[in-house]
C-alpha cells in the first residue's frame, strides 16, 4: 500500500489537505492538494481508522508555523534548515521575510518529486531544495558546515523525522548539529513512551504500513542535554488540542487520565507529544573519565551507568532499551482484559440467579 518513502511525505501533506478545506480550518495549505495526489488518497481510504491519526500532524503545523515566525521575528534567525522535509511548503505559505534563506533537505526523490509538482508557484524567501539521504553521515556533515558557513543564526527543523529514528540514530545527529556553532535552535516534534504505548495498541492499522513510532524518550531533557542542547519551549499538543478542537481519538482517556492523575503523573498524560524548541548551550553536558557523559538530569540514567561503569556507547544502547517496547506489556493488558470480561460474567450470572 504504502509502496516508497514518497507514500510517508504524501500522507502526510494528505491529512494538512484534509485541514486546509475545513470551513474551520486552523491553518491553510493552498498547496497541499495537488502534492499528495490522488496516491495518498487511495492509501488513507483503505488503512482503517488512518484518518484519525491526522490530529498531530494538523496541531504540529500550527505549533511549528507560529514558532518559525517567531524565531524569525524576535531571535534573528536568517536561515531555517526543514531536516526531512517531506512535501512542506512553509517558504510558499507562511510570511517570511524575502531575506530568509530556507535550506531544505530530504532524499532526492521526494525533492524531485516536489519540483515536478511545485513548478511555478511563488516562494517568499530564498529556498533551496537539496536531495540527499541524511543517513550519510560524511555528507551531512558537509551540508551542514556549509550552512553553517553562510549564516548568522540558524533554526533546525525537524518534524516527522526523529520519531521513526533510534535513540543511536537522534543522538548522532544531535551531535553533528551542536559541532556548527551557528545552528541556534532545533525544533522538532516528540512523542513519550505512553503515547507509543497508546499509538501501538490503537494505531495498529497504520502502523502495518507506516514506519513505527521508534524515538519515544521518557526525559527530553535527561536525552538531548548532553548533547548540548537545552530545552527552551515545549507545547503540549494535548493542551494546543483542546484549545484548537482538534483532538486524538483517545482524548476522552488523556482528559480522564489527567482528572484523576496528580502531579507528575498528570503531566505525563499532558506532555505525552508536543512541540520541543531546543537551543545549543555553549557546551555539551562534561564527559566523566572513561567517555562517560554526564547527565545534568536522568537521575536513573546516571546511577545506572556509574553503577556499572559503561562505555559510552551502552548508555546509548541503554537509551535504546529506555524507549523499546516491551512484549509483556500487550500480553499482560490482554491478561487484564480477559480477567474483567470473566468478571463481569460471573457477576451476571450471579445476579441473574438471585433475580
Ligand atoms: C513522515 S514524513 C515527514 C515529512 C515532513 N517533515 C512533514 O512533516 O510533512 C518523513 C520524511 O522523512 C524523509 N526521510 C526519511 N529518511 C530520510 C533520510 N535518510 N534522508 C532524508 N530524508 C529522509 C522521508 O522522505 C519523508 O519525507
Amino acid at each position: 500500500m504504502i509502496a516508497s518513502v514518497i507514500d510517508t511525505a504524501r500522507w502526510t501533506a494528505y491529512y494538512r489537505a484534509l485541514e486546509s478545506e475545513r470551513s474551520d480550518a486552523i491553518f491553510r495549505d493552498p498547496y497541499a492538494r495537488k502534492l499528495a495526489g490522488k496516491r495518498a488518497e487511495d492509501v488513507v481510504r483503505r488503512i482503517p481508522r488512518a484518518r484519525a491519526s491526522s490530529w498531530g500532524i494538523v496541531l504540529r503545523t500550527v505549533v511549528i508555523d507560529q514558532k518559525i515566525l517567531d524565531a524569525v521575528q524576535t531571535q534573528q534567525v536568517d536561515t531555517v534548515l526543514n531536516l526531512a522535509c517531506g512535501l512542506d511548503t512553509r517558504p510558499f505559505r507562511l510570511p517570511l521575510p524575502s531575506t530568509l534563506a530556507w535550506i531544505e533537505v530530504d532524499l532526492p526523490e521526494v525533492i524531485a518529486y516536489k519540483g515536478s509538482i511545485l513548478t511555478n508557484d511563488r516562494v517568499a524567501c530564498r529556498l533551496e531544495s537539496i536531495g540527499m539521504d541524511l543517513s550519510d553521515s560524511d555528507a551531512r556533515r558537509r551540508l551542514f558546515a556549509h550552512v553553517d558557513g553562510t549564516a548568522h543564526r540558524v533554526l533546525v527543523v525537524s518534524e516527522g523525522f526523529l520519531l521513526y529514528l533510534s535513540a543511536n540514530t537522534v543522538a548522532a545527529l544531535a551531535r553533528d548539529l551542536h559541532a556548527f556553532p551557528r545552528f541556534s535552535y532545533w525544533m522538532t516534534d516528540v512523542t513519550s513512551p505512553l503515547l507509543l504505548r497508546l499509538d501501538q495498541v490503537f494505531g495498529r492499522p497504520v502502523q502495518r504500513w507506516v514506519s513505527p513510532m521508534r524515538f519515544a524518550p521518557r526525559d527530553n531533557r535527561a536525552f538531548f542535554e548532553p548533547y548540548g542542547w537545552t530545552i527552551r519551549d515545549f507545547r503540549p499538543l494535548a493542551v494546543e488540542g483542546e484549545r484548537l478542537h482538534r483532538e486524538p481519538p483517545f482524548a476522552r482517556l488523556l482528559r480522564a487520565g489527567r482528572i484523576v492523575l496528580r502531579g507528575k503523573w498528570r503531566d505525563a498524560f499532558r506532555d505525552s507529544s508536543g512541540v520541543l524548541l531546543l537551543e545549543r548551550s555553549s557546551q555539551p553536558a562534561p564527559v566523566l573519565p572513561g567517555g562517560i557523559r554526564r547527565h545534568t538530569t536522568g537521575t536513573l540514567l546516571k546511577l545506572r551507568h556509574r553503577h556499572r561503569g559503561e562505555s559510552k556507547e551502552s548508555i546509548e544502547e541503554y537509551r535504546m532499551e529506555y524507549t523499546g517496547w516491551n512484549p509483556l506489556v500487550p500480553a499482560l493488558e490482554l491478561l487484564a482484559v480477559i480477567l474483567v470480561i470473566g468478571a463481569a460474567i460471573v457477576i451476571g450470572r450471579r445476579l441473574r440467579q438471585r433475580g
